[in-house]
């Protein structure tokens, strides 16, 4: 059955750049979205489009808002949901602080589908509609997040987390179980309606060489699987990985010489990498997670955007909750502003809707199925309400291009201005009360 959304419409077609570029992306500012059976039949301006619909089809209106592409997160720990806004440290000890004995509890399985449930509602209500998601190193919170996202009928990419050193004894694994339970993961979800499965080492500090030979065995055998970890987030992590392997040339190095570098592999952080692990990236075809309010709350580092893109490594927008301090994407837009304006970069609204959309469908090798509103392509959308609070209402009502008015939206927006998220063309949140 035929549906049409009328508001204002925008979406990318392309990478916008640090200028950009009006070519990369489209607005209509009275638009038409119509959908069918979940897929994206057509975009354009109402004027054009309604004359040639069939008097049977329902036209929602949502005008003065904005329907944009469902955001996509490359990168976040479901488990860390509770954790998020933890005081005080940087990476390695925030993780033996805060992180680890969080994920401990999801020993217990009730917890584990209680965070779930509770994760993927914050998602939706945020806008987002896709994430590359770290469970925890029990094969079971893996069943309890991908049973939570498959109820709501979202696209989710997911996995067990592999670790077998430098970790509690209670969260540790060994190289033969995390072959085994990660194979079974992948045999039970991976391709199961919109679900895909990553095989997820948790970072080079915490797996042996026989964990990652393992790791890497399993993404030779299962091709279309994710690989999801982390990379030269922290400088005290990179001296670390150097002492613990000290005959590989980089971070990287490490990763790609247990064959964990390749098609679908995505990196969260790449703060302190040089040309070369650039290059490596991008000819191998890995992708990068951009965390910024994760860099800057844990006191990581600033991403070099500028660089990334020169090189030609694909880069998506990611919250890393709970070292993130919000599962927004929107705010997640604003610090990533923020750190390339102290980069001497810049970030134009256009390209910081692109990495949450079109650019993070292309991280995950997803841009197939999401990213823009191209025919075919899965119908899932949020409609935008710049009248979220009064401030936003008050900036972007003077706002006099789209431009402006969507960099007033990512950086006074958030999940107060998601007014709907919408599934394969199925309403996912109610209209909030007014
Ligand atoms: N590196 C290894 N584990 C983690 C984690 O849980 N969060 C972040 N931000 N970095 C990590
Ligand atoms: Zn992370």
């Amino acid at each position: 059955m035929q549906k049409a959304f009328r508001a204002s419409i925008f979406h990318c077609l392309d990478d916008p750049g640090e200028h950009a570029s009006p070519s990369a992306s489209e607005f209509f500012d009275d638009g038409l979205l119509v959908v069918e059976d979940g897929a994206v039949v057509g975009v354009g301006p109402a004027a054009t489009l309604l004359p040639g619909l069939a008097e049977t089809v329902l036209v929602e209106d949502f005008s003065g808002r904005i329907i944009m592409p469902g955001l996509i997160d490359c990168h976040v720990h479901y488990s860390q949901l509770d954790i998020i806004a933890s005081y005080g440290e940087q990476l390695l000890d925030w993780l033996s602080r805060y992180a680890y004995p969080e994920e401990a509890r999801f020993a217990d399985a009730d917890h584990a589908d209680q965070v779930a449930g509770a994760f993927i509602d914050e998602l939706l209500r945020n806008g987002t509609t896709t994430a590359l998601v770290f469970a925890t190193v029990h094969p079971h919170s893996v069943d309890s997040i991908f049973t939570a996202a498959a109820a709501r009928n979202m696209r989710l990419v997911a996995g067990k987390v592999l670790m077998d050193r430098n970790c509690p004894p209670e969260l540790s694994d060994d190289a033969d179980s995390a072959y085994a339970d990660s194979k079974a993961l992948i045999e039970r979800w991976h391709g199961q309606r919109r679900l895909g499965y990553a095989i997820t080492p948790r970072f080079a500090v915490t797996s042996t060489a026989r964990q990652l030979e393992a790791a890497g065995r399993l993404a030779a055998e299962y091709p279309d699987t994710w690989v999801h970890t982390h990379l030269a987030e922290n400088t005290d992590e990179v001296e670390e990985v150097a002492r613990l392997f000290p005959e590989r040339r980089s971070y990287l190095d490490v990763y790609a010489c247990f064959g964990l570098l390749r098609e679908r592999s995505v990196f969260a952080h790449c703060l302190h990498l040089d040309e070369d692990d650039r290059a490596l990236l991008a000819d191998r075809g890995g992708a990068a997670a951009f965390c910024p309010s994760s860099n800057l709350f844990l006191g990581s580092g600033l991403f070099d955007l500028r660089a990334m893109t020169a090189a030609g490594v694909s880069t998506g927008l990611a919250t890393d909750v709970g070292g993130g301090t919000s599962l927004s994407l929107l705010r997640t837009m604003s610090e990533a502003y923020k750190v390339l304006h102290l980069r001497g970069q810049s970030l134009p609204a256009s390209r910081a809707f692109y990495l949450a959309t079109l650019g993070a469908a292309r991280a995950l090798k997803l841009d197939e199925h999401i990213g823009n509103f191209l025919p075919g392509k899965e119908a899932d959308f949020i409609v935008l309400d710049p009248q979220g609070t009064p401030l936003a209402s008050r900036r972007t009502g003077v706002a006099s291009s789209i431009d402006e008015r969507l960099f007033a939206m990512m950086h006074l927006g958030d999940d107060r201005h998601v007014l709907a998220t919408y599934l394969q063309g199925e309403r996912s949140t109610e209209l909030p009360r007014s």
